[in-house]
């Protein structure tokens, strides 16, 4: 189980998670939602890591192993993985480059290398130029998301965390990274703004985050109120 107990994070002198606790088992689907600036991508970056965000207080622990100071390249041969709200652009490194790199360092095996990125590209329907090309330079917002995806099919991580995984993608994508999240063994933390996908995405969980606490949690009924609603209803 991925486990965040108390989290307290600061970015310049700004506290940002005010004592977050959530919980992702294998194989769960725990969605996180919230208003604009209450803290979702900073949970999503501080669990990988992210040197910008300063830890106060509180763990992250990953199958019972306290991996709150480790660096990002050490969580991710954990098997942590993320997409981020705004993939990096990178000139000069070319995306199937950049995939056989990581793959190398996180797999190791090369055997499967090819087959893995083939089937992967195939069920996101990417067109395969985009791999000869500089990683997310000229790639479009619902490219970019998919280049990640990409990844996370080769990498197959045993924890996910989508940081706004249906942006930029149009709807016949939602539908089909949906489906392969619904049926993959990994636990996902996946952020959205968009009730629409809870159309095509199984969940277990959903996490109201606002002014960087957790002010609700519990089933799809919490997403019906926040349709209905907006955050506001938590007042
Ligand atoms: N590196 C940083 N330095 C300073 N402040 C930051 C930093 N990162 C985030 N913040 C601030 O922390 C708050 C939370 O930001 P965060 O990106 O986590 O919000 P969010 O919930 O993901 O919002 P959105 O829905 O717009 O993506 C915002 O007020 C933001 O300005
Ligand atoms: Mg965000």
């Amino acid at each position: 189980m991925l486990e965040i107990n108390g989290l307290s994070v600061s970015a310049e002198d700004k506290q940002i998670l005010k004592g977050v606790d959530l919980r992702v088992e294998p194989g769960k689907r725990i969605v996180l939602m919230g208003p604009n600036g209450s803290g979702k991508s900073t949970i999503c970056k501080s669990i990988m890591g992210d040197p910008s965000y300063r830890i106060m207080g509180g763990s992250i622990t990953l199958d019972g192993e306290d991996i709150t100071a480790l660096p990002t390249n050490e969580k991710a041969k954990k098997r942590l993985f993320m997409i981020f709200q705004e993939p990096e652009e990178i000139e000069g490194l070319t995306a199937s480059r950049f995939l056989r790199t990581t793959y190398s360092k996180l797999v190791g095996d090369m055997a499967d290398f090819q087959k893995r990125l083939e089937s992967a590209r195939e069920e996101l329907k990417l067109d395969k130029d985009i791999l000869s090309k500089s990683l997310n330079v000229t790639a479009s917002g619902g490219e970019k998301k998919k280049l990640e995806m990409l990844q996370m099919l080769m990498l197959r991580p045993k924890y996910a965390l989508i940081d706004e995984f249906d942006s930029g993608l149009d709807v016949d994508s939602v539908k089909k990274i949906s489906q392969l999240i619904n049926t993959s063994e990994a636990g996902f933390l996946i952020v959205t703004h968009n009730p629409a996908v809870f159309k095509h995405l199984k969940i277990d969980a959903v996490n109201v985050i606002r002014d960087g606490r957790i002010i609700a949690s519990g089933g799809r009924e919490i997403v019906n109120r926040i349709e209905k609603e907006g955050f506001i209803w938590a007042d």
